[in-house]
Parts: C-alpha cells; sequence; structure tokens
C-alpha cells in the first residue's frame, strides 16, 4: 500500500447510545440469545445451569444462573465492556466464546436491562447495563450496584457462579405490552419453544459422564441426540477424519431409523416443529456444542429420497475464521477443501438410499409380481398406469358383456390418468409417513385375492411362491393379515368342493 502522510486525527469514539441499541440486530432469536449465554457458562466450567423465568408479574425477567467460577469485580467490568476479548487471541480448546460480545449483544437482543451478578472468592459483585441509563447520559458506564442482596434471583447463586438477568424484556411482549396475562403467555410460548433448541445444541454436555444440567424453572432438560444412536435401528457409517492446518475435521454419517421402528414419540421429538424432511442434513459442532443444523449447505436439495440421513461434523474453535462463524454461533460458510470431501459424502448417501429405495419400490411395480399398478419410463418421464390385466380387473372383465367390459377398462384408465401427481408430491413434502394407500373393505379385498390367487395357481405356481408375490403388493400389503385369511379360507372351500364327501 501507498504511503499517505497523516499530521492530523480527530475524535471519532463511537456514541454509546446509537451503537450499544445497534447491537440489538444482529439477529438473534431467543433460543439463540439464551445459548450465547449458556456457552459462557459452559466455558465456566459450570455443572448445572438454571433458567428461571417470572412471567406473570408487571416486572418480568428471565434468570440464567450458573455454578461456575464466577467472576471478581474487575473480571466482570471486563466482561461487561463490548468486544471484551479480541477474536483473533487463540482461545483455549473448551472456549465456546468468540468476539467477546456475546454477553452483550445476546441479551440487548432480547431487553434492555442486563444486570450480571457474580461470586468468587467468598466476594459478590454486580453490574448493570440499562439502555435508557446509556441513553440519556450516552456515555460507556456500567452501573456498580452497592448492594446485589434485593436483586431478582440472586437466591438461587452458589458459593460460585454467575447471574445473568434481563428486566425490561421489550422485545419479547409480542405486543402486549400492557396486558400482563397476555404478555406472560407470550413469553412462555416463546420460552417452550426455546427448550428443544436447548436440549439439541446442548445434547452432548448433557450426556457425558459427569453431565451438564440445564433446569427450566426447576425441569431438568432432557439431551436430544439428533442421531438417535441409543436407538439399535440407527446405521452409523465409520467416522473419517480431515487432517488441515488449522485443526481436524471428523465427519460422521447417520441412517435414522425407519419411522416404524420407532415411537412415534421419539420420531416426532427427533424430527422437530419442522419434520424429517427440513431436519436432515449437516450437524455442524463447534467443540461439542451444536451450531448449524438441518441443512445440505446447498451442496444437494433436502429431499424425501435423503430425510433419514444426517451427517456429524466436528470442528475445533481453531477454525471459526475459515468457516466464519458468526457472533451469534448460528451460521457458518464451508471452506472449500471440507466442500470437496463433504460432496462425496452426499454421492454416497444418495447412491445408498436410491439403492433402498428402488429395491423397495422395484417390488410394488415388478411385473413378475403381479403388480396393480405399472410404472413406465420413457422420453424422459416416468408414468404410473393402472395394469388392466390384473387378475382382480380382467377377471372380474371377463364376467361382462363386451360393450361393459370396455366402458369398464375406460373407467380404469380415467383413474390411472388423473392420478393427483402434485397433490401426492405436496403431501409427500409435509408429512411423506403419513400417506397410506386406502384400505379397502373385505369384500373388495376378497374379490382381488381370490381372481389373484386363481391366476397364479393355474399358472402353475406353489402356495409358498404365491404367498410370496402377494405379501409385496398392495392390496395385500397393507392388510395382510385380511389376505392370508381370506386365502385360507378360499383353499379351505376349495378343498371342499373338490372332496366327494
Ligand atoms: N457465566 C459466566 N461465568 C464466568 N465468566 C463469564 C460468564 N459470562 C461471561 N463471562 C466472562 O465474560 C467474557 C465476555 O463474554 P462474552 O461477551 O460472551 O464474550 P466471549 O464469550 O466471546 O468471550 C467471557 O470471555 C468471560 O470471561
Ligand atoms: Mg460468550
Amino acid at each position: 500500500m501507498k504511503e499517505v502522510s497523516v499530521s492530523r486525527r480527530a475524535d471519532a469514539t463511537p456514541h454509546a447510545s446509537a451503537l450499544i441499541e445497534g447491537l440489538r440486530d444482529i439477529g438473534y432469536s431467543l433460543e439463540t440469545a439464551i445459548s450465547d449465554i449458556i456457552d459462557n457458562s459452559v466455558t465456566a466450567g459450570a455443572g448445572r445451569i438454571q433458567i428461571i423465568t417470572e412471567t406473570y408479574s408487571d416486572e418480568p425477567y428471565i434468570a440464567i444462573v450458573d455454578n461456575g467460577e464466577g467472576m471478581t469485580e474487575d473480571e466482570l467490568v471486563a466482561a461487561m465492556r463490548p468486544g471484551s476479548q479480541n477474536p483473533l487471541v487463540t482461545r483455549s480448546a473448551p472456549d465456546l466464546g468468540r468476539f467477546g460480545l456475546g454477553l452483550k449483544s445476546a441479551s440487548f437482543s432480547q431487553c434492555r436491562r442486563l444486570t450480571v451478578v457474580s461470586r468468587k472468592a467468598g466476594q459478590t459483585c454486580a453490574a448493570i447495563w440499562d439502555l435508557d441509563d446509556v441513553a440519556e447520559r450516552n456515555e460507556w458506564a456500567v452501573q456498580l450496584p452497592d448492594d446485589a442482596s434485593g436483586i431478582p434471583a440472586v437466591g438461587h447463586l452458589g458459593t460460585t457462579g454467575t447471574l445473568v438477568l434481563w428486566q425490561k424484556l421489550d422485545r419479547l411482549t409480542g405486543g402486549f405490552s400492557r396486558n400482563a396475562a397476555k404478555r406472560a403467555e407470550v413469553i412462555n410460548q416463546r420460552i417452550a419453544e426455546t427448550e428443544r433448541h436447548l436440549r439439541l445444541v446442548f445434547h452432548r454436555f448433557m450426556e457425558e459422564a459427569k453431565p451438564l444440567r440445564i433446569l427450566l424453572n426447576g425441569r431438568i432438560l432432557r439431551p436430544l441426540d439428533p442421531f438417535a444412536r441409543k436407538s439399535p435401528a440407527t446405521i452409523a457409517d465409520p467416522e473419517e477424519r480431515l487432517n488441515l492446518i488449522p485443526g481436524d475435521v471428523d465427519i460422521q454419517s447417520f441412517t435414522l431409523p425407519h419411522y416404524k421402528q420407532m415411537s412415534k414419540m421419539d420420531w416426532e421429538d427427533i424430527g422437530g416443529p419442522e419434520g424429517h424432511l427440513k431436519s436432515q442434513g449437516f450437524y455442524l459442532y463447534r467443540g461439542k456444542r451444536l451450531i448449524l443444523y438441518g441443512t445440505w449447505f446447498g451442496l444437494c436439495r433436502q429431499s424425501e429420497l435423503t430425510k433419514l440421513s444426517r451427517v456429524r461434523i466436528d470442528i475445533p474453535n481453531s477454525m471459526d475464521a475459515d468457516w466464519k462463524i458468526d457472533v451469534k454461533k448460528s451460521s457458518a460458510q464451508l471452506p472449500p477443501i471440507v466442500r470437496d470431501r463433504l460432496k462425496k459424502v452426499i454421492e454416497r448417501i444418495q447412491a445408498g438410499s436410491k439403492r433402498t429405495f428402488n429395491k423397495r419400490g422395484q417390488k410394488l411395480v415388478d411385473h413378475e409380481r403381479l403388480p396393480m399398478w405399472h410404472r413406465i419410463q420413457a422420453d424422459g418421464q416416468i408414468r404410473y398406469r393402472p395394469n388392466i390385466e390384473h387378475p382382480a380387473f380382467a377377471a372380474f372383465a371377463e364376467n361382462l358383456p363386451s360393450d361393459l367390459r370396455r366402458g369398464f377398462f375406460n373407467c380404469i384408465a380415467l383413474v390411472g390418468a388423473s392420478l393427483p401427481i402434485e397433490t401426492v408430491h405436496a403431501d409427500m413434502a409435509g408429512a411423506a409417513e403419513e400417506i397410506v394407500p386406502d384400505r379397502v373393505d373385505e369384500d373388495t379385498l376378497a374379490q382381488a385375492v381370490r381372481a389373484t390367487l386363481s391366476v397364479l395357481s393355474e399358472a402353475g405356481k406353489d402356495m409358498k411362491v404365491i404367498l410370496s408375490l402377494m405379501k409385496d403388493v398392495d392390496p395385500f400389503r397393507s392388510a395382510w393379515e385380511d389376505t392370508q385369511r381370506i386365502i385360507a379360507a378360499t383353499i379351505e372351500t376349495k378343498e371342499k368342493e373338490w372332496s366327494p364327501c
């Protein structure tokens, strides 16, 4: 760069009130804000973190209390300084901090008054940032109260630890600043939504031998393992390690159990409010803390095919700059070297699930197995057409006079041509597991069973083969018990008809 001579400088200290208000809007949500406060507690060695909410009073608050190492007054004043630590300084491996901003920016994103009370070596100290006070005085001066004993939730502090208290919750009132009951309802709802996020983000700390306990209003939160590793039906691929200059990246792919292999409650818990389709993808951990989840980083689409695939990526905090971890620790970008490797991981997953799906789908449209539908792939298009040669149709049509027979086949062709593909597609994208074939009544099923049975036995197939052919195709597959009963009854009747006595 060419030298430019400078002989004068002017004071450009930021206006405290403007800058501190600006810190409020860097995009935190309640869940990412609370997670950032909890990060500090984890870094301070806390084993127990309590979230206490008082929503019904005239002065609602949210308090986060830990039993970590606490801070002296000097440390506390330094912690209250926006930008208390340079992001370029190397941090110790378990440190979940980043810019020296989190405590302040996460708090101000939700409230106008932040109080921190900390206890260390028998001393208790407190400091307050009140945005109304900063606006009035327009100076970077934090308040140091003379006595901490009257501060809400301070009684929850133990021998060492820190209380982070949010008051003036202007961002959480949902517009009901005067209606206390409605306001409480909004805050409680938001807190309830946060619960799942915390169970997910800190699940690895909660699963350790000496587990981290997070309590929400006295209730211990259960860890939520996004890979359902405790389920015997989860498939875990071997772990791969990428040795890079700033640190190692560990990658491991998981295939979640099929929804039929899990309880409905566990399936919904793991899928979350957005469902499994939206929760597939990479799960990126920095340290053991989940930063980002449910995204393929633009490398492929979230599709039905890969709905059960989740890939764990572990990165150390020495790679923050390479992954462009943001202040909120809720977004990251893929470094190019990692990108290539992850592309390969995705290709492998896609090939694997295509095979599984094709195998399952093949049986349903396999010509050998007398399917009700044909899958016809031609000219770059895929069509589904009812199989009018299916014994259930053919046997019935045979008994019709020829003019009606023609009309009957026309009706079936019409059903095929008006298959509501778009609706099925939209439903599949939402909750594929809720789409099931229509139930047929006993009479319809019996007619299809008898017709199929007679065609197959006339073709010389033995009973074992017939059963195996029918078991995989609908409508028999989804009503297999009834089908077996009808088969047994049909055989019994036939045997009676044949035997002379
Ligand atoms: N709960 C806590 N217990 C002990 N120290 C804390 C706690 N919260 C914050 N601190 C101190 O305050 C500093 C600033 O926190 P923060 O603004 O979140 O930035 P960062 O986490 O990026 O360092 C931390 O580095 C830590 O020294
Ligand atoms: Mg922090």
